[in-house]
């Protein structure tokens, strides 16, 4: 998780290290999720697995991003993989509520939106014994 606009109780930086190696010791094919507001935080830390682990992949911001790529080192990253929901919102939330919210300051029960349901994510592909990947790809369906 990361610490631009959240408040983990962690430090990602502290513990990603002593994680991978956990993962390390028991499979090649590791993927880390990412979950942070900022794409800068989400670029650094793909960067900083680079040749450590298979994907690094982004969440939290819903919205996907048009920089998926396999870095120098053979991990594949994007910045966010979207969202599988209803894409008629505003990142899921019946988007009425979410502007009356923003516009007004007081508080809503946000309610889960309904429309246009799409699935988002990515497919990596990845030579299984070195845990290096070869090729990532997004995934949208339906397209629109
Ligand atoms: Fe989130």
């Amino acid at each position: 998780m990361g610490s631009l606009s959240l408040d983990p109780a962690r430090s990602m930086w502290e513990l990603i290290d002593g994680l991978v190696d956990e993962a390390t010791a028991t499979t090649p094919v590791i993927l880390v999720d990412v979950h942070a507001e900022a794409t800068s935080e989400k670029v650094a830390l793909a960067r900083w697995l680079d040749g450590r682990v298979t994907g690094v992949v982004g969440t939290h911001t819903h919205v996907q991003t048009s920089d998926a790529r396999v870095q120098p080192g053979g991990t594949a990253a994007i910045t966010d993989v979207g969202m599988t929901g209803p894409h008629d919102s505003v990142i899921g939330v019946k988007a009425e509520l979410a502007t009356h919210r923003m516009r007004t300051g007081m508080p809503v029960r946000f309610e889960v939106a309904t429309g246009g349901v799409r699935i988002e994510g990515v497919l990596i592909e990845c030579d299984g014994a070195s845990g290096r990947a070869t090729a990532i790809r997004p995934v949208r369906v339906p397209w629109p």
